[in-house]
């Protein structure tokens, strides 16, 4: 048996969590401006996109359109939520203006596959806006698990239609189109890069603050469902073209989302999670339930890796940005 003692009181360990978003959040943007900076307009070669695709691909990028161009629904609410934290809701404002160009990029598409004109792009959009995307859960804590999931399931899904029109898949669904391909790969690494802004955050979260953490986690990924089914008019056609097509379904929610997530967040299969917290439940200690020395070493490399920028830049005597344990593990007699 292990006992744990908190080497940090309350504030100290919440300080040190939004310390190090911070500083992710300015390693993030860096990079991000350097590697990622395309735009809509130009990112493809337009005039290459094919006109004969089978109506399913139609569909799918109707419906991608359809579901990222939310945007501002996804910003406003939580960024009011997050106003007290200043790197969480600077990240939160960088993160939406990178989904925006998201819808930006489908909008073409969905324009240049030559099937829908402009006016028709503007009534959509307008039967699309007449409902607002409501916040899941009301709880900061909840939505950094919530984006944890729905940033892999969304990379998931750009990868995958991105394989279906570049020749590559098992399942072809329609004619080779290099513009198609190139977007769904450009797109799915933007959200690649936000699964990986939220898997850290997400494990600062369980490693500092493990009780609310792990009840939150577990909460969200009981009830996860992707953003805008519930709103958005045509979603169920859409839904069911991603799983006949093999682009989105539940299978692939469960192996190419779930678990990879837990494998991130140093947790456990599901089934040995439900009886970890089980057990948390019944003793009040938490620290059992994920893999605690791998989550603090995943920790410890995300501090070092801010600070590391930080020296780059040479502003490491500005900001604070040292390593700070929280717990200590020694043997029980
Ligand atoms: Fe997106
Ligand atoms: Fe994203």
């Amino acid at each position: 048996m292990h006992l744990h003692a908190g080497l940090l009181d309350t504030t100290e360990r919440s300080d040190a969590i939004e310390r190090a978003i911070l500083n992710l959040y300015r390693r993030y943007t860096k990079d991000s401006q350097q590697r990622r900076n395309w735009h809509p307009d130009t990112c493809v070669d337009w005039s290459a996109i094919r006109g004969d695709h089978m109506d399913a691909v139609h569909t799918i990028v109707e419906g991608f359109f359809g579901v990222e161009q939310y945007t501002p629904d996804y910003v406003n609410p939580l960024l009011n939520l997050l106003r007290r934290c200043y790197g969480r809701s600077q990240w939160h404002i960088r993160w939406g203006a990178e989904e925006e160009r998201h819808a930006d990029a489908w909008r073409n598409a969905v324009l240049a596959l030559g099937r829908r004109d402009e006016g028709w792009m503007d009534r959509y959009t307008r039967s699309l806006r007449e409902q607002s995307f409501t916040l899941p859960w009301e709880s900061p804590l909840h939505m950094v698990f919530y984006q944890v999931i729905q940033e892999r399931a969304t990379q998931v899904c750009y990868q995958k239609f991105a394989m279906c029109v570049s020749g590559r898949s098992d399942r072809p669904i329609t004619h080779v189109d290099d513009t198609l391909t190139k977007l769904g790969y450009l797109i799915a690494t933007e959200e690649a890069a936000h699964f990986h802004f939220f898997v850290e955050v997400a494990r600062l979260l369980l490693y500092y603050d493990p009780e609310a953490s792990i009840e939150a986690f577990v909460e969200v990924l009981r009830n996860f469902t992707m953003p805008a089914r519930e709103i958005m008019p045509g979603y169920t056609r859409f839904g069911q073209v991603l799983q006949e097509t093999g682009v989105f379904g539940r299978t692939t929610h469960y192996r190419d989302v779930v678990l990879p997530v837990l494998s991130a967040l140093c947790l456990p299969s599901i089934r040995v999670l439900d009886e970890r917290v089980e057990y948390a439940r019944q003793t009040h200690d938490y620290f059992g339930v994920p893999d605690l020395p791998a989550l603090e070493g995943k920790v410890r490399n995300l501090v070092e890796r801010n600070q590391s920028h930080l020296k780059t830049a040479g502003i490491l005597h500005l900001f604070r940005s040292d390593w700070q344990q929280a717990w200590t593990l020694t043997e029980a007699l």
